[in-house]
């Protein structure tokens, strides 16, 4: 990294929790991560050369993951986010969005760097793709390239790609923009005046240490300096543009079942309006406000491990319930590993995850 800005703060302490949900019965969402690759290097996300990647061979296919799918709706699972690595750079991604539509969930969405709408949202939209999240880091174009890892994609790819998504009829986009201290803090009003004019939800992620990454590549010791509390930077974006107000759950049916502030999904984000605003700014604060007591998803890897937190524990193996060659699943047996799974979730996650976001799908 060579970029120097003045940072907001350091990292804060964390709160910890007694308990995280432990039951089938509380899984709202299922996190499908279809494939570990992507065509940008975040630097909070990769290390610049890429991670040895999956074999191809070993993904699951379609099929197998549209399988792992029913048998999550079958217990009641009624939100599905399909995300990768990058999902949009698997060449199956829309036959996979038709199958995941066809088991009728609530809500269907998937998150993406954005890059290569141009030539997909129309099809993602006729596949029944319901909503979408955009990673939009910075509006500066060389910030844009230096966080991206300079792969080629300009900040203009990103704005092609986001014209494409609305242009296909996905108008009430959410973005993601990871503040990382000393690279993108500054430009958090920026960010959150964005949803002033436009249906859109801008949710601000505290950076999580994660894997390996360019960020992580001194060691541990520096992710404190990039963390930026989410507290300070909501602080700053109502000194700019006034007062937040929290969006409760009878604005919201789709929010969460816990009466906290929510949004369309059943993400953690807690999301608020600005003054005169369209739209919303939420903040998912994994780091200084862990969210493990109220946590209702499960993830599933690309390889076919369910895993039951982001940062780490409670990683069970579906692939034996799963058939090779097009057979899809055996019902019974994936939900088994399922309850397997969620019951051994820690009580609150670590300060450091043993897999990059990219692997475990986010
Ligand atoms: N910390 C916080 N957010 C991250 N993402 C990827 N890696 C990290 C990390 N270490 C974000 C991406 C994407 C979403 C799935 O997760 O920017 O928007
Ligand atoms: Fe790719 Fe997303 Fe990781 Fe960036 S954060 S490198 S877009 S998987």
């Amino acid at each position: 990294m060579t970029i120097a800005l003045p940072i907001l703060d350091v990292g804060p302490q964390r709160p910890s929790y007694a308990q995280g949900p432990r039951s089938l019965g509380s899984v709202r969402l299922l996190r499908l991560s279809i494939t570990d690759r992507c065509n940008l290097r975040c630097v909070y996300c990769m290390p610049e050369d890429g991670v040895s990647f999956y074999d191809r061979k070993d993904l699951l296919d379609a099929r197998q993951i549209v399988a792992v799918a029913d048998a999550a709706r079958s217990i009641g699972v009624s939100h599905f986010k399909v995300t990768g690595g990058e999902p949009t750079v698997r060449g199956d991604l829309v036959s996979i969005i038709q199958g995941l539509k066809a088991l009728d969930p609530d809500d269907l969405s998937m998150t993406t760097n954005g890059v290569l709408l141009p030539r997909l949202a129309g099809d993602l939209k006729r596949a029944g793709l319901d909503r979408m999240t955009i990673s939009w880091d910075s509006m500066k174009p060389q910030v844009f390239q230096a966080l991206t890892g300079r792969r080629g994609y300009s900040l203009n790819d990103l704005h092609r790609g986001i014209e494409a998504a609305q242009d296909a009829g996905f108008d009430r986009l959410k973005f993601n923009v990871v503040v990382v201290g000393g690279v993108n803090d500054q430009e958090v009003v920026d960010f959150a005046r964005l949803t002033l004019d436009r249906p859109w939800t801008v949710r601000f992620i505290e950076y999580m240490p994660l894997g390996e990454s360019q960020l992580l590549a001194d060691g541990l010791d520096t992710a404190n300096l990039y963390t930026v509390d989410n507290g300070l930077v909501a602080d700053r974006i109502e000194q700019a543009l006034g007062p937040m107000r929290p969006i409760g759950q009878a604005e919201n049916p789709l929010g969460g079942s816990t009466g906290e502030p929510g949004e369309p999904g059943v993400g953690p984000a807690q999301v608020f309006s600005l003054p005169g605003a369209r739209g919303r700014v939420g903040f998912i604060s994994a780091m200084s406000r862990p969210f493990c007591e109220r946590c209702n998803r499960l993830r599933l890897t690309a390889t076919g491990q369910l895993r039951a937190c982001l940062f780490d524990g409670g990683e069970v193996d579906a692939l034996a319930a799963l058939s090779r060659r097009g057979g899809g699943g055996n019902r019974k047996q994936i939900i088994e590993q399922m309850a397997r799974c969620v019951a051994q979730k820690p009580d609150t996650h670590s300060g450091h995850g043993g897999w990059q976001m990219s692997r475990v799908g986010g």
